[in-house]
């Protein structure tokens, strides 16, 4: 069995310690191990037992949760410590963050949340003092840009980018990058129950500096269970504008050396920030369904991107939602479009409705679905840069 996440709790009300004991009750994989009343105590506590985690208050008599953080901070813990706060401390927890803190929760907190809170942190730690233990010795990643990419609103780039990021991950335990480049409207954090803390807005507004010191972007970014990583789009459509082109391609280049795959979801159409990522993209997955105008339309953005230059290896056609017993047979799309289909990923609003709906991507709570098991394919595809043999994709 894994070794369990030792934590201290260190708040001044005893009532939020008893409900702690009480969550912690039948969760197997954490054990308490200290507790304390105020930051001093914390201090003490973090030297004495070298925890994994601290669940830390902000309000606290003698020390507060900031100055303790902080210190432990200073001193060199290898651990990380959880904020937990009232609603409304807005500018606390901020200052918390910038003292070291890791994450934070909003009392009154749920089981889950905090239990999550605590494993991810925990996760990311033991993930860090790996890498600290095998550097990789400064070799350049070799990274693959994969754009989704539609002419069409409501075709499902979202839903595949979404799955084929966490699908990436969890079978190729690389590190996974999710851009959301649907500046206005996008759905990729709620797609996949994050919490948004940051998006591309704040990103931007500290772009030069991240430019400086590249990892810093992973501060910006939400992390999904799967280990996916995502930045996600403004929370407001009118913070889109901020964004331009210039700085899109100063961000894929610093996804570029974080990232070994970089999955971007795309708004409808060729703007001018979708059209710098479709230029820095290896891949271009372009999604179509089986019916008359998104086949015309899909048609007309093909010819647009050979007259961009983009090779027919780049572009590659998905049609998803796909069932032929409307009417327009998969022979008879490629036909129309001289084109290969790269994946078939059939229509199944049932599962993925419930996925969406529940908050987990369809390729980690319903693998067996066939949606899943094609993009698991085409996530291998991906990976082993493989072209697709023939019929790989076929129904049944
Ligand atoms: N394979 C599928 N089978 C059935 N329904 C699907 C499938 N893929 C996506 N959908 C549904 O289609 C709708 C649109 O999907 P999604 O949001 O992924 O598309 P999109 O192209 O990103 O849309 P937008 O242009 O609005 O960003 C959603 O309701 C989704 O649940
Ligand atoms: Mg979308």
């Amino acid at each position: 069995m894994e070794r369990k996440i030792r934590i201290i709790i260190v708040d001044d009300s005893e009532q939020t310690r008893e409900n702690i004991h009480a969550i912690f009750g039948y969760e197997e994989s954490i054990e308490i191990i200290g507790e304390g009343q105020n930051g001093l105590e914390a201090v003490a506590l973090a030297r004495e037992l070298r925890p994994d985690v601290i669940l830390m208050d902000i309000n606290m008599p003698e020390m507060d949760g900031i100055k303790a953080t902080q210190t432990i901070t200073e001193e060199g813990f290898d651990g990380s410590v959880i904020i937990m706060s009232i609603q409304g401390e807005k500018e606390y927890i901020k200052k918390a963050m910038s003292a070291g803190a890791r994450d934070y929760v909003i009392k009154p907190f749920g089981v889950n949340e905090l239990i999550e809170g605590i494993r991810r942190v925990y996760q990311l730690d033991q993930a860090k003092k790996k890498k600290i233990a095998n550097p990789i010795s400064g070799a350049k990643l070799q990274s693959k840009v994969i754009s989704v990419f539609s002419t069409k609103g409501g075709v499902g780039k979202t839903t595949v980018a979404t799955n084929l990021a966490v699908a990436i991950a969890t079978t190729s335990k690389k590190k996974v990058a999710l851009l959301d480049l649907d500046l206005q409207f996008g759905d990729v954090a709620i797609s996949l129950n994050l919490y948004v803390k940051n998006t591309i807005t704040e990103l931007v507004k500290d772009l030069i500096n991240v430019e400086h010191e590249n990892d810093m972007i992973e501060e910006y970014m939400l992390t999904h269970y799967s280990g996916v990583k995502v930045l996600a789009a403004p929370t407001k459509p009118e913070n889109a504008e901020y964004v331009n082109s210039e700085h899109i391609k100063k961000i894929i280049g610093i996804l570029k050396s974080r990232f070994e795959y970089i999955i971007i979801d795309t708004a409808q159409g060729f703007d001018d920030t979708v059209i710098t990522a479709l230029d820095d993209s290896d891949t271009i997955l372009y999604v179509s369904t089986l019916d008359l105008p998104s086949i015309k339309n899909t048609k007309n953005g093909l010819e647009v991107m050979k007259t961009l230059n983009y090779s027919s290896e780049k572009v590659r056609v998905v049609v998803n939602k796909s069932n032929e017993s409307f009417g327009i047979k998969h022979l008879d799309f490629k036909a129309a479009l001289n084109v290969d289909l790269w994946a078939i990923i059939p229509d199944d609003l049932a599962s993925v409705a419930i996925s969406v709906n529940n908050g987990h991507p369809l390729v980690s709570h319903r693998r067996s679905s066939v949606v899943s098991k094609r993009i698991f394919k085409l996530a291998q595809t991906i990976v082993q840069g493989e072209k697709p043999k023939q019929n790989i994709f076929k129904i049944g």
